[in-house]
């Protein structure tokens, strides 16, 4: 009987990748970086490091300018107060819009991410 390679879940499962450049410590965030070919902003909460996408859904404000709020648990752009969960990127005021979230880990002194979805 031969051991099959990769599970189901393993080919599902997004790989972490190096966000180049961001320091843990000493870059001052929200800072931007790039994962998977696309531009995003990483953000510090009190939980640790959250990844969303560059562009605000609605027309496209930075999320550069985001304001964190609920504890930290939700991202708002500031140019028309659209608010988005940080778990799953589900607009909380702005019903069928999405943000896209990523995963950010600190590992060994640099920042990993990877997508939520
Ligand atoms: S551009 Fe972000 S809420 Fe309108």
């Amino acid at each position: 009987m031969t051991e099959q390679p990769l599970t189901e879940k393993a080919l599902t499962e997004k790989a972490w990748e190096l966000l180049a450049g961001l320091d843990p410590v000493s870059t001052k965030y929200p800072a931007r970086a790039r994962l998977g070919g696309e531009g995003i902003v990483i953000l510090r909460t009190k939980s640790g490091f959250r990844g969303v996408q560059r562009s605000c859904p609605h027309m496209q404000g930075t999320m550069m300018n985001a304001e964190l709020t609920a504890n930290d648990t939700m991202v708002r752009c500031p140019l028309h107060v659209f608010t988005f969960r940080l778990s799953d990127g589900k607009g909380v005021n702005c019903p069928g819009f999405r943000l896209k979230i990523y995963e950010v880990k600190e590992e060994n002194g640099a920042l990993y991410g990877r997508s939520v979805s």
